[in-house]
């Protein structure tokens, strides 16, 4: 890590700022300095230094505890003083010391000190945390000093402190103690830029570390979502397996019992007996009728199981739009390659569903069709120009989920849903899907 290295500590003149490395020439200085302006150069170059040690630890990728170790080390120097720490204020109200705290002894009471402040507002440290105030007289902030010595930090000789804040957020206070000639306003000064620019690196920090918190909690719900699609398709699965069994043990028993009792009848020659064997037959088909309407009841009217891909699929039931309305649709598929199947599932019963509304209710003359790639999704229109319908009242009414269902299979899949429509002008349903749940 790059310490900031410091002009020799005199003469004064030679911590002048030389920005571009060169010295001043003789000619660009017709008279000496006046000691004024010679302290503001050199507090500026002082401030400098400090704001480049901020940027400069802050850019690399530090530890917390490291950043405030050089940084404390580098002002201190910048000072002239023997240390320097950074106090965090609590929402306790309790000031505590930020870890590696410069010129401190490992076991120094400094470490485990707790400073809590009163409420009265007029205590040194809430002086100068919140109102900026600070008095320094003969090198030094004696109510500072005392505070120390309250709390058991014998053998401060001298300290200022300022606030460390991002804007108007108090985050603490950044001292420095001991200065080896008395600290000044200028330090002071210095002090103040330093705890500034390091303000706002910790609320910079702060809002990266919320925004990997964020970062995190949308993958968890991404995975979450994931795993439902997941859910939903596999329970498509089990439905299908539930309902082959159920054809199977139930149905297509009876279709076999029904088979014997006919070939039954067939070589029956006398003719009572086979009327009575037929009568059995036509009970036993009763059966597998009811059979088959309890199956169908229970069965999706959709299956997501497209044997011919999606784009065929679609332009299949366009077809049986085409024949059952007359409508000529106007089709623009342009679907990506090797969708997810459970992204296929999605476009298609949602595609089904738009079309059977145009089918059922729209009374339309032509309808059009699109599907297109954006976004990392795929986009599917379904606009007619039928006799519309208001969609606030429509979503919600009970039995009726068609819609509903529209808008909750592309939420669920991570994408979304808008239909617009207005009595007598036709109807937009669009959606929208991720490819990668
Ligand atoms: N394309 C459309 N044109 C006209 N009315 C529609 C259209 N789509 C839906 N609707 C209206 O919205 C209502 C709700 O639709 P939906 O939720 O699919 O239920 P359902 O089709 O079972 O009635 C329909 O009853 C109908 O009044
Ligand atoms: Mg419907």
């Amino acid at each position: 890590m790059e310490v900031v290295a410091l002009p020799a500590d005199e003469p004064e003149a030679a911590s002048a700022p030389q920005y571009g490395g060169q010295p001043d020439s003789p000619a660009r200085r017709p008279r000496p300095k006046s000691r004024a302006t010679q302290r503001l150069e050199k507090a500026q170059v002082a401030a400098f230094m400090a704001l480049r040690a901020v940027s400069s630890y802050s850019e690399t990728d530090v530890e917390l505890p490291v950043f405030f170790g050089s940084l404390s080390e580098t002002l201190a120097r910048l000072l002239r003083a023997r240390r320097a720490a950074f106090w965090r204020l609590g929402p306790d109200r309790t000031l505590t010391v930020q870890p590696q705290a410069y010129g401190f002894a490992t076991d120094s009471p400094l470490h485990d000190m707790r400073i809590r402040l009163p409420v009265d507002g007029e205590s040194v440290a809430e002086r100068v945390i919140f109102r900026d105030e600070l008095d320094i007289v003969d090198g030094s902030s004696k109510d500072l000093d005392a505070l120390w010595q309250a709390h058991g930090l014998a053998g401060i000789k001298s300290s200022i402190a300022v606030s460390w804040r991002a804007g108007d957020r108090r985050i603490g206070a950044l001292v420095a103690y001991d200065s080896r000639r008395g600290f000044s306003n200028d330090d002071a000064w210095v002090l103040r830029v330093a705890a500034m620019a390091t303000g706002l690196m910790w609320q910079y920090r702060e809002a990266e570390q919320k925004l990997d918190v964020i970062a995190e909690r949308l993958e968890q719900a991404a995975a979450s979502r994931r795993q439902l699609l997941a859910n939903i398709a596999a329970g498509g699965d089990e439905a299908r397996r539930r309902f082959a069994s159920t054809l199977h043990d139930d149905s297509l028993q009876l279709l076999t019992a029904a088979e014997l009792q006919l070939e039954r009848a067939r070589v029956e020659t006398d003719a009572e007996k086979a009327s009575t064997q037929l009568d059995q037959l036509a009970i036993t088909l009763k059966s597998v009728e009811d059979s088959l309407r309890r199956l169908l009841l229970n069965v999706s009217p959709q299956s997501t199981d497209l044997p011919l891909g999606l784009d065929e699929a679609i332009r299949t039931r366009l077809e049986a739009l085409r024949t059952h309305t007359g409508i000529e649709p106007d089709i623009d598929l342009r679907l990506p390659g090797h969708l997810p199947e459970a992204v296929e599932a999605v476009v298609f019963k949602n595609l089904s569903e738009a079309l059977t509304n145009v089918e059922k209710h729209a009374h339309a003359t032509r309808i059009r069709v699109s599907a297109y790639p954006v976004d990392g999704g795929v986009a599917v229109v379904v606009v007619d120009d039928g006799k519309g319908f208001v969609v606030a009242e429509s979503l919600y009414v009970p039995g009726h989920l068609g819609l509903l269902a529209i808008r909750e299979r592309a939420q669920m899949a991570g994408g979304r849903c808008r239909i617009e429509s207005e009595p007598g002008a036709g109807a937009r349903v669009e959606f929208w899907v991720p490819l990668n749940h």
